[in-house]
């Protein structure tokens, strides 16, 4: 069987891929590509998933939705994931502001923001995005919170939860119509893993 390229965004997704595919001893190590049977793994930050995936050079990927609703790139979105959930919040110190009016909001997803608050200014920032209010760049920040440790341990909360974010399993098309038999190989072994 032919191998297939597997594009894993680096960090929490990675981890629980790489567990499930019985390669937990990659995680130990700085490789980039883990051969694991016929697919080979590679590990990519997430904002670079979309990227490896919408050019063929990986067959599937897997990455968050707020990557996904980001980035522009073209592929098929084959299943989404319960584990690993987290949410776009928007997220600052007053419970009271009004989100209608125009305000200031950093974050890393400028075009979801933009949707969802047209009349806003966004301000781009590429990490450590719970600086900007208390160093007073914005009024509020439109990030990702999983456990919410770090708006805790810096002082802010959650103001509105704008969207729910999961895993994403996407395929390059024209692989997607090639390979269909071995990406369903894959998703198969995925559907029988109840840790994903
Ligand atoms: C993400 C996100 C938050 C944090 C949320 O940052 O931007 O800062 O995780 O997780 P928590 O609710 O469990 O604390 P990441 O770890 O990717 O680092 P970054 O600040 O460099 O983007």
């Amino acid at each position: 069987m032919e191998s297939i390229t597997f594009a894993l965004s680096k960090g929490r997704i990675a981890e629980a891929f790489l567990k499930a595919f019985d390669a937990e001893e990659a995680l130990n190590s700085r490789k980039l590509i883990v051969q694991v049977g016929n697919i080979k793994m590679i590990m990519v930050k997430p904002v670079d998933v979309p990227t490896y995936v919408a050019n063929g050079v990986a067959d599937i990927g897997v990455v968050g939705r707020d990557v996904i609703l980001e980035s522009g790139e073209s592929f098929y979105e084959l299943l989404e994931f319960p584990f690993s959930k987290c949410t776009l919040s928007i997220a600052g110190f007053d419970q009271n502001i009004n989100l209608e009016a125009p305000m200031t909001i950093a974050t890393k997803y400028p075009k979801i923001c933009k949707q969802y608050f047209p009349l806003s200014k966004t301000i781009y920032l590429n990490g450590s995005v719970e600086l900007a209010p208390i160093l007073n760049l914005s009024d509020v920040i439109f990030d990702i919170v999983e456990t919410g440790t770090t708006l805790k341990e810096n002082g802010l909360s959650v103001i509105k939860d704008v969207l729910s974010i999961n895993p994403v399993l996407i395929a390059n098309k024209s692989s997607y119509k090639f390979n269909q038999a071995q990406i369903d190989a894959v998703i198969n072994q995925l559907n029988e893993r109840g840790d994903l």
